[in-house]
């Protein structure tokens, strides 16, 4: 063996120096840790507010969950209960699995991007010849037209509630009421409209102020305008409601409407 590589005092200093560098490291990860917020009940500023976010996203879970349990769809004639998350186990999916893309289809137009605004700049449909088609006062709707209309009204349930009530999560709207309300009655563009372009903002519903936690979403672009119309005069004649049906004439009119950025109350044809 050569002297040199057994010294005594290199194995020494070696020794030594790998001890440093290997607490150096201990001491770098104790930092990061204690900076990090350790275990000392501080949450950083992030966590503290996906907590809130959470306890929110909790009790709006909570709401639709219990408002949607005693929900029964009526199915081929006969009433079966629905698993209350089916329908949004099925709106998640497809979510998920939509990828970006090239947009051709205003259907795939996201309402406020970029895109959606230059949109808004086209022509609008002629909304008083729409309403102009509206049946008259009294015209009873179809009973078919009704059944199908039940059944599109499963995922409007999940905000709207099953006895279109609404849904509240203590102070927070999940989404206002359908029953009594003049919008639903109403002009049949504006509900159309909504439909196609989704509503953000407050909005008043039969004289009460709604801040939503979240907009409604445009959802009548994945539907046919049979269903549309289906849905539109179920609603316009359940939870005590009476106005005349919707057409799907009517509907096909508004498709243009598609992928405009979501509406305000203000956007929307007054009234009373
Ligand atoms: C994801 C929740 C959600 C779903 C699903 C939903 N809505 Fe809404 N809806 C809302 C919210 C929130 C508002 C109020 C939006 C705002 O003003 O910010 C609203 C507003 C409305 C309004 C106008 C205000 C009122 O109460 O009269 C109508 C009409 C309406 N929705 C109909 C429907 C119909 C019909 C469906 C099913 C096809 C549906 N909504 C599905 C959340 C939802």
């Amino acid at each position: 063996m050569e002297p040199s590589r057994d010294n005594p005092l290199i194995r020494f200093s070696a020794f030594w120096w790998g001890i440093s560098v290997i607490s150096l490291f201990g001491v770098l990860v104790l930092i990061l840790w204690l900076r990090s917020g350790g275990n000392s009940g501080i949450e950083p500023l992030e966590q503290a507010a996906a907590i809130k976010r959470y306890e929110v996203r909790a009790s709006i879970d909570a709401a639709q969950k219990a408002s949607l349990d005693s929900w029964k769809v009526v199915e081929e004639g006969s009433t079966v209960q629905v698993p209350p998350t089916a329908a949004f186990e099925m709106v998640g999916a497809q979510l998920i699995a939509s990828k970006p893309s090239k947009i051709e289809d205003p259907a795939q137009v996201i309402p406020n991007t970029p895109t959606a605004e230059k949109l808004a700049g086209g022509p609008s449909a002629d909304y008083a010849a729409v309403d102009a088609l509206t049946p008259a006062e009294g015209t009873a709707p179809d009973a078919a037209l009704l059944a199908k209309g039940e059944q599109g009204y499963l995922l409007c349930a999940a905000c709207h509630g099953p006895d279109g009530k609404g849904v509240q999560a203590g102070d927070i709207t999940v989404g206002p009421p359908l029953a009594g309300s003049e919008w639903v009655t109403g002009p049949v563009s504006n509900l159309i409209r909504i439909q196609m372009r989704g509503l953000t903002g407050p909005i008043t519903v039969a004289g009460k102020v709604y801040n939503p936690a979240a907009p409604m979403t445009a959802m009548g672009a994945a539907s046919s305008d049979e269903d549309v119309a289906a849905v539109l005069t179920y609603v316009r004649n359940s939870f005590g409601n009476s106005a005349p049906p919707v057409l799907p004439e009517q509907v096909k009119a508004l498709r243009s409407e598609i992928g405009k950025p979501a509406l305000t109350e203000a956007d929307l044809i007054p009234v009373k």
